[in-house]
C-alpha cells in the first residue's frame, strides 16, 4: 500500500482528508531523489537542449533582431514536428496493410485509431495558422529578406507525406517550370523518388476495399443486387409519377427521376469509370469503389462499423489537407500579395493551383451520388 502514491492519494480522498503540505513535500522529494538516483529527467528525456536552442534568428545574426522572426521559426518547427508524427502514424498503418495483418479484423481498430489521430493532428495544423496570422505583413517584411531563398516548398517531410498518402505525380503542378522533385538534391531527391514508388496509403486502402466481403459474384454479389434494386426502384417511382394528376407537378418530378437515373447509369458504367481513372479524375478502382459503397450501405452492421469510420477519416484527411492548403494560400496572399515567393515561384498563383490536389474525390463523388432521397427506399430493398 505504501509504495503507490496513486493509491495513497485515493486512500486519503476516501477518508476525506486532503494531503498535508508535509506529505506533498515528501512526494516531491521522492521525485527529486529518483532523478538524483540516476532516473532520466524531463529535459534529458525530451532532449530539450537541442529543441529550445534551435531558434536562430537570421535577423539577429545580421545585427537587426526582428521580434516576429521568433514566432515564424517556432511555428514552422511545430509544423515539422507534427508532420513527423503524422508520418510515424502513417508508416505504421501502411505497414499493417503491407504485411497483410489487416486481414485480421482485430487490427482494424488499431488502424482506425491511428488514422483518426492523423485527422486530429491535421485539424490542429489547419487552425495553427491563426497564431502566425497575429504577425502583420509589415512585420513579416522586416525579416523576409533574411530567410530567402529558404521556402516551405523545400519541406521534405511535407512532400513525403503527400507522396505516402497518395498525391499522384501526374496531378502535380510544375514548380518554376520544373518537376517538383528536381528542386530537391542528393539524398532528399532519392527519398522522394523512393516514396513515389512505395505503395501509397490510398493504394493499400484500395486493395483492402477490393476484398470487401459480399462483393463476390458467386456470393452475395452486392453490386449486381444494388444495380437491379436501384433501377427497379426508379422504374417504380416513374410508374407512380405517371399517375400524378397535375401535369406541371408530374413533369417536374419526372425530370428529377430522369436526372437520378442518368447519375446512376454513369455510376454503373465501368468503362466510363476506367476512362476517368486513366485521366486521374477518379482515384479508386471500380472494384474498390464497390467495396466502399457496400461499407457505406451496411455501415450499421457490426462488421462494417470500423471500416466505415476508417473511410470517414480518410475523407476527413482529404478535406483537411485541402483546408490546410487553402488557409496557407490565404495567409500567403495576406502577407505578400501577388509577389513571388522566397523559393522563386509565382507565390500566391502557384499555391492556388495546388489547392486542387485531392486524394479521395472518387469516394466523395460516389457517396454524393447516393445521397438522394430514394436512398432509404433502396436500402429497404437490399436488406
Ligand atoms: C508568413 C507565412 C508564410 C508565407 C508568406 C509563406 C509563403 C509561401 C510561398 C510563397 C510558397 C510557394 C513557394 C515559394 O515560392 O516560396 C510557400 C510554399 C509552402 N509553404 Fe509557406 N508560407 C508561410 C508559412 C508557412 C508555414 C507556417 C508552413 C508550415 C510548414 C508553410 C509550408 C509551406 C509548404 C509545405 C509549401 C509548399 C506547398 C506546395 O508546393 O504545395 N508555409 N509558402
Amino acid at each position: 500500500m505504501s509504495g503507490c502514491p496513486y493509491f495513497e492519494k485515493r486512500h486519503l480522498l476516501f477518508k476525506n482528508k486532503p494531503p498535508t503540505t508535509e506529505e506533498e513535500d515528501d512526494a516531491a522529494q521522492r521525485g527529486v531523489n529518483k532523478a538524483s538516483k540516476g532516473g532520466i529527467i524531463y529535459g534529458d528525456y525530451l532532449q530539450l537542449d537541442k529543441i529550445v536552442s534551435a531558434q536562430v534568428l537570421q535577423s539577429e545574426l545580421k545585427g537587426n533582431k526582428i521580434h516576429d522572426e521568433h514566432l515564424f521559426i517556432v511555428t514552422h518547427q511545430a509544423y515539422e514536428l507534427w508532420f513527423k508524427q503524422i508520418l510515424f502514424e502513417l508508416d505504421s498503418v501502411r505497414e499493417i496493410f503491407i504485411s497483410g495483418h489487416v486481414r485480421d479484423e482485430r487490427n482494424m481498430l488499431k488502424v482506425n485509431n491511428r488514422i483518426h489521430r492523423i485527422v486530429m493532428i491535421f485539424r490542429l495544423l489547419v487552425d495553427q495558422f491563426s497564431v502566425l496570422e497575429t504577425m502583420t505583413a509589415l512585420d513579416f517584411f522586416d525579416f523576409r529578406e533574411y530567410l530567402a531563398p529558404a521556402s516551405g516548398f523545400q519541406s521534405l517531410q511535407f512532400r513525403v507525406l503527400e507522396n505516402k498518402i497518395g498525391v499522384p505525380d501526374n496531378q502535380r503542378v510544375p514548380y518554376n517550370r520544373r518537376h517538383y522533385r528536381d528542386n530537391f538534391k542528393g539524398r532528399d531527391s532519392e527519398t522522394l523518388l523512393a516514396t513515389e514508388q512505395e505503395p501509397t496509403l490510398l493504394k493499400l486502402v484500395e486493395e483492402w476495399l477490393e476484398r470487401t466481403p459480399g462483393l463476390e459474384a458467386d456470393g452475395f454479389n452486392f453490386w449486381e443486387r444494388l444495380e437491379i434494386n436501384i433501377f427497379d426502384g426508379l422504374n417504380q417511382e416513374m410508374e407512380k409519377i405517371e399517375k400524378t394528376p397535375d401535369p406541371e407537378e408530374k413533369e417536374e418530378m419526372m425530370a428529377e427521376v430522369v436526372k437520378q437515373k442518368e447519375l446512376f447509369t454513369s455510376l454503373f458504367d465501368e468503362k466510363r469509370h476506367d476512362h476517368l481513372l486513366s485521366k486521374g479524375e477518379r482515384r479508386l478502382s471500380y472494384k474498390a469503389l464497390q467495396g466502399a459503397l457496400m461499407i457505406y450501405f451496411y455501415r450499421e452492421e457490426p462488421r462494417f462499423q470500423v471500416p466505415f469510420q476508417l473511410l470517414t477519416s480518410l475523407m476527413d484527411i482529404d478535406t483537411l489537407m485541402t483546408k490546410w492548403r487553402y488557409n496557407h494560400v490565404c495567409m500567403v496572399h495576406r502577407m505578400i500579395g501577388s509577389k513571388a515567393g522566397t523559393g522563386g515561384s509565382s507565390g500566391y498563383h502557384y499555391l492556388r493551383s495546388t489547392v486542387r490536389y485531392r486524394m479521395l474525390q472518387t469516394l466523395s463523388y460516389c457517396l454524393n451520388t447516393l445521397h438522394c432521397r430514394y436512398l432509404k427506399h433502396f436500402r429497404a430493398y437490399l436488406n
